[in-house]
């Protein structure tokens, strides 16, 4: 499975993702899809940017009974994105349906990957919001190890779990980190953040750039050094 960059398009209409992906002339970059832009344009955005042939992380984090994740995932599916993602917090059970769900007739599926806790979510949250006493990073390696029993491909995680996400699930479980800025960039509200050649040094299988890329006076030239950095 190759190391990849994906562009975060964290854009609210169509006009204005096509026009920024109107820029990538040469090579054609991994992009990620999320709520906003989703429930702004509908399943068309997903198709009008897979003819264009980008691949797809359509960044929807479902959690719901299993039953509407199964019947949710299968309809994602059939939009031929190549990742999508659901909550963990779900149980086992509702992540074993959403991959029933994604698995075409054919056999082959979207890569499925597990939100633990999210980033937003500190110690004391999860201690007094949601009633989770146990320390935080043994809550993502524990979410981390139910998606890995329910046959889930990998996690979203900060790019400093990393290396302790393949220490607890094996080294093909799958990491997709954001939290990813350049040297000396501009870290906006992300709190703890990587270089694209620190989170390849530490293991991450793909990482999720948003703003470095999308706000950068050449967003062409800031892509192409995220790939030189972690990929080539
Ligand atoms: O602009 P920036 O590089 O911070 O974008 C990162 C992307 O990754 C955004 O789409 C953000 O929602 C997403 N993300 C994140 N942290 C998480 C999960 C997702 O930044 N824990």
């Amino acid at each position: 499975m190759g190391k990849d960059v994906i562009i975060a398009c964290d854009f609210s209409s169509r006009e204005a993702t096509l026009e920024f992906l109107d820029k990538f002339t040469g090579r054609k970059p991994f992009v990620k899809i999320g709520m906003e832009l989703f429930y702004a344009e509908g399943p068309q955005i997903v198709k009008d940017i897979k003819a264009r042939g980008h691949k797809i992380f359509l960044d929807l984090k479902l959690h719901d009974i299993p039953n509407t994740v199964k019947k949710s995932m299968a309809v994602l599916s059939r939009l031929d994105v190549d990742m999508t993602n659901l909550h963990a917090a779900g149980t086992i059970s509702m992540m074993q349906g959403a991959l029933e769900g994604l698995t075409r007739p054919d056999g082959t599926r979207p890569l499925l990957i597990a939100v633990t806790q999210l980033t937003s979510t500190d110690q004391e949250r999860m201690e007094k919001d949601l009633l989770i006493k146990e320390p935080i990073d043994k809550v993502v390696m524990h979410y981390a190890k139910n998606a890995e029993i329910a046959g889930l491909d990998g996690v979203v995680c900060s790019p400093l779990e990393a290396e302790k996400v393949h220490d607890t699930c094996g080294k093909n479980f799958l990491t997709v980190t954001p939290g990813v800025r350049f040297a000396n960039g501009d870290i906006g509200d992300q709190k703890r953040v990587m270089t694209p050649a620190e989170a390849k040094k530490i293991g991450s299988d793909y990482i999720v750039v948003g703003r470095p890329i999308t706000a950068a006076e050449d967003p062409v030239a800031a892509y192409e050094r995220c790939c030189a950095e972690f990929i080539d």
